[in-house]
């Protein structure tokens, strides 16, 4: 069975960096129409191009930005069917007293105001139009408690499980499901910083014994997207081969 999105439109923040890439790229091979909004124009542009997909320069710790961004996409894509609200900081630290307000103020505009400011403004349009996806990225750091990541990024995780799920009840009556991933371990450029030379260590303590990949978190973003997945709302889909286990 292929799955098919000729006809939808999808806006992924964040698409210039490991998971977005990966979840833009399959999105637009599925047929959906693609806008990137990213930190990194330079990169929004190169995951875009092979699609002729839109790139989208925006600070989304700016609260203004964020709206212009979830607006301007509203416009150049006729409606965005999909929101993929992938666009994170992840901190490392060590302990409470490693958090700084700066750190957590900042970690908290990114990782959640924005994406509560993107869902305001593209809500409202999805309920008009009586469908939408909007798919939030949590984390295991909210589902476990944080390993290695800092606590305003763990905490920062957790509240968009709440706004998941608020928003699945608001958007169910209208035909708009609202779900949340939580990966893992997932081998971008940040988590491949952080575990250096011990990933055979990191592999070791994950059941299926190897890092996810960002395909692995895609593939994942599809299915939720599809009608295959119509029927399905208000969930936290675990993507970490196993090490946590809700
Ligand atoms: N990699 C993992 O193991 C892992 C695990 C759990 C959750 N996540 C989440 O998945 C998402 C993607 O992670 P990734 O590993 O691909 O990270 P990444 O750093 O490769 O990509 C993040 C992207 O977000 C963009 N971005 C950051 N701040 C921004 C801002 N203020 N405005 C606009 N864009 C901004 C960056 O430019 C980058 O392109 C994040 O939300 C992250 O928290 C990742």
């Amino acid at each position: 069975m292929n799955i098919d999105l000729d006809g939808m439109t999808a806006l992924i923040t964040g698409g210039a960096g490991g998971i977005g890439r990966a979840c833009a790229r399959t999105l637009a091979e599925a047929g959906a129409r693609i806008a990137v909004a990213d930190l990194n124009l330079a990169g929004a542009q190169e995951t875009v191009a092979p699609f002729q997909g839109i790139a989208l320069g925006c600070d989304l710790a700016d609260p203004e930005d964020a709206a212009r961004t979830a607006r301007n996409a509203e416009d150049a894509l006729g409606g965005v069917d999909i929101l993929i609200n992938n666009a994170g900081l992840i901190v490392y630290c060590d302990g409470i007293q490693g958090v700084t307000v700066d750190s957590w103020d900042k970690v908290l505009d990114v990782n959640l105001r924005a994406p509560y400011i993107l869902c305001r403004e593209l809500l409202a349009p999805m309920k008009a139009r009586g469908r939408g996806r909007i798919i939030n990225f949590s984390s295991m750091a909210a589902r476990s408690g944080a390993i290695d990541a800092g606590l305003q990024y763990a905490c920062s995780k957790a509240g968009l499980i709440g706004l998941t799920r608020t928003l699945a009840k608001e958007g169910g009556p209208y035909g708009i499901t609202v779900n949340a991933l939580a990966p893992g371990i997932i081998a971008t450029d940040p988590v491949r910083a952080k575990v250096g030379d011990r990933e055979a260590d990191y592999a070791a303590r994950i059941p299926l014994r190897r890092l996810g990949q960002a395909q692995d978190v895609a593939n994942a973003v599809l299915f939720l997207a599809s009608p295959l997945a119509s029927y399905i709302t208000g969930v936290v889909l675990d993507i970490n081969g196993g090490m946590y286990m809700g």
